[in-house]
């Protein structure tokens, strides 16, 4: 089986490393992958966003199964354009991929089927949107509607901060056309939890869930990244309130989205506040979070492939979703300066290991150099949450390259709350 992947960072290494497991499977691209994923994959120089291009080498190479990782590609209808020449997708098609692709559409979809979210307005001009500001209790959440490389949300911890947020937006376009609109939202307060999970349209399977560090510094501080460092599962996330999210905000996605001819397949991911009144959805993703995969895909004990072939033709149940009840943990290693200035072009050493995911690097000969912000997450499996962190440290200090920084309390929070 010829499989196609979409895509090149550290989410898409722990996809095609899981799916290299199947038997079945006789070749793997990534497009365009980078240059630790090349050890396990044949990368080709593809954008992830160039459609034409890589319906062209799937149709060239008679590709069997495509993944599609990465949001913009999905919202651009990647899916549909493989489904076209007759490509089965894990990944939802165009009209599904909204749900992360218009805040304003996702907002909107949780009031008309009263999944909990917090309470808002959106807007699409400037002067309607300050005015509704004078009302609004501070802290205050403006959002871009559309994909802004998870920078589009802004807390503003004043009135002014948050009119220079919307002006910011709305007239100097520093988000582009995802700002024609946006969403003003109210402030929420809990700890967060990701839970992706698995769905045919019909039936949803979440996986183990994940806790996120998204912040560039230690005790959250610093700018917001991409994402620092995961652990799984989330302790917050007790068997009680996992059991309320599918009723009260699960389902009722699934069934909504199906309901508005909208039927989401693929991975969906939930991002989650667990407020004092109950969890609430803070976002939407339509895929696989990154670096949240790098801790839910090592304990996965089921086959990847098999589940998403399942995702992509009906027939996808629980019986076939195992995970592990161990720990997991992700120590994101950046390049020291990110996600502002930094630089790159440097040496990786590193030991052969599994659980090594590469994000930011490339291959010079056979060297490894870094090449991007986020350079490597650094994932291992523990008996118990402490024994992961610990495991992940200690190959953290395996790995060598100039300029590298990482934070050193992944973790820490959720072993707290133990
Ligand atoms: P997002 O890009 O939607 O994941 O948002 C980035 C981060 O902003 C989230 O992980 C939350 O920490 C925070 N955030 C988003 N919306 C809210 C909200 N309504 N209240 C409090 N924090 C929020
Ligand atoms: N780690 C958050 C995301 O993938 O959007």
């Amino acid at each position: 089986m010829k499989v196609l992947v979409v895509g090149g960072g550290g989410r898409e290494h722990a996809i095609i490393k899981k799916i290299k497991e199947n038997r079945n499977v006789t070749d793997i691209f990534a497009l365009p992958g980078n240059g630790g994923i090349a050890k396990d994959a044949t990368c080709v120089n593809i954008a992830a966003k160039d459609i034409k291009q890589i319906v062209k080498f799937a149709s060239e190479q008679k590709i069997d199964f495509a993944v599609v990782a990465p949001d913009d590609p999905l919202v651009l209808g990647a899916v549909d354009s493989l489904n076209e020449i007759g490509i089965p997708c894990f990944g939802p098609d165009k009209k599904a991929a909204i749900i992360e692709g218009s805040k304003v559409f996702s907002k909107n979809l949780m009031k008309k089927y009263n999944i909990p979210t917090a309470d808002y307005e959106s807007f699409n001009n400037k002067e309607d949107a300050l005015k509704y500001l004078e009302t609004c209790e501070i802290p205050v959440v403006i959002k871009a509607d559309g994909l802004a490389l998870g920078k589009g949300v802004i807390i503003a911890q004043t009135l002014e901060q948050a009119q220079e947020a919307v002006v910011s937006i709305m007239e100097d376009k520093v988000f582009g056309d995802s700002g024609n609109n946006i969403v003003i939202e109210e402030f929420l307060t809990g700890p967060e939890v990701s839970v992706l999970a698995f769905t045919d349209g019909k039936t949803l399977v979440p996986m183990v869930s994940s806790m996120d560090h998204k912040r560039a510094k230690d005790n959250d501080e610093g700018l917001n990244t991409g994402g620092m460092g995961t652990i799984a599962p989330n302790p917050y996330y007790t068997e009680s309130i996992a059991a309320e999210c599918m009723e009260k905000i699960f389902m009722p996605t699934l069934h909504a989205m199906k309901n508005e001819g909208r039927t989401f397949k693929g991975c969906l991911y939930f991002g989650l506040m667990l407020t004092p009144k109950g969890p609430k959805v803070i976002e939407y993703n339509c895929r696989f979070g990154d670096p949240e995969t790098q801790v839910v895909l090592p304990l996965l004990e089921s086959d990847l492939l098999d589940i998403m072939i399942s995702t992509s033709n009906g027939t996808l149940n629980k019986d076939i979703v195992k995970f592990s009840d161990k720990s997991a943990c992700c120590v994101v290693m950046s390049s020291d300066g990110y996600p502002q200035k930094y630089d790159t072009g440097f040496e990786i050493t590193m030991p052969d290991d599994n659980m090594i995911y590469v994000a930011g690097a490339k291959l010079d000969g056979d060297k490894l150099l870094t090449s991007g912000g986020r350079v490597l997450g650094v994932s291992a499996i523990g008996d118990s949450l402490s024994d992961a962190i610990k495991n992940a440290y200690n190959k953290v200090d395996n790995v060598k390259f100039a300029n590298a920084y990482y934070r050193k309390d992944i973790g820490q929070k959720a072993l707290k709350a133990l």
